[in-house]
């Protein structure tokens, strides 16, 4: 299974992005994870989305031909960062490559909550016409302090939260397989 990360920050030492790069690397035997750069991503704006830069081509490409999306959002002022929503805007336009595209989500911050609000709004987004990205029920992945349990080799070191993410990932196979079998019915 080919899945693309997309991570809401663009922080060098993202704790978002490490989050993502630990799932990467522990499930590896079970799901090929790349973890995609959303920098350089223009400010969306309908004239060019058109004719959009080649960066919006080629992270709309790599979305398209993935199996899955897998969203790693940090918290901003109780919501989704800009960068986060700039992608997500480019993705919902053009071919609209979200469209029925298996998603889920997954977020750290150092508060408490995990990004949990951040991730309620990303989830009444997915759900927008232009995105309609079917995402996995349940299994919501809040990581809080998350400053406490990563060591400097991006590890995560809490063991609960490492149990957690093992079956997360097991229940998302096991979503994404009956998903893709009732998409042949
Ligand atoms: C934050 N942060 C934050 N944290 C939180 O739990 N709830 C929030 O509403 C906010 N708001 C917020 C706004 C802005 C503009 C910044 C820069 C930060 C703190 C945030 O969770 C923290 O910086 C994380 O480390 C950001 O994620 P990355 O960059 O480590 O992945």
């Amino acid at each position: 299974m080919k899945i693309v990360a997309i991570v809401g920050s663009i922080r060098k030492e993202s704790y978002n992005r490490k989050l993502a790069e630990y799932v990467q690397k522990r499930y590896q035997a079970k799901m090929d994870i790349e973890v995609l750069n959303i920098k350089d991503l223009p400010m969306f704006s309908e004239d060019i989305e058109n004719d959009p830069p080649s960066e919006v081509k080629q992270f709309r490409g790599k979305v398209a031909e993935a199996d899955a999306v897998l969203w790693v959002t940090p918290e901003y002022n109780y919501s989704i960062s800009g960068v986060l929503k700039n992608a997500i805007d480019w993705l919902s336009r053009g071919d609209k490559v979200l469209i029925g595209k298996p998603s889920w989500i997954m977020g750290a911050s150092m508060g408490a909550l995990g990004t949990a609000r951040a991730q309620g709004h990303l989830r009444d987004i997915l759900f927008s016409p232009g995105v309609s990205s079917p995402l996995l029920p349940g299994n919501e992945v809040y990581v809080g302090a998350v400053h406490e349990k990563i060591d400097a080799a991006g590890n995560l070191t809490h063991e609960p939260t490492v149990k957690f993410l093992d079956t997360v990932v097991d229940n998302f196979i096991q979503w994404f397989n009956r998903q893709s079998q009732l998409m042949k019915q």
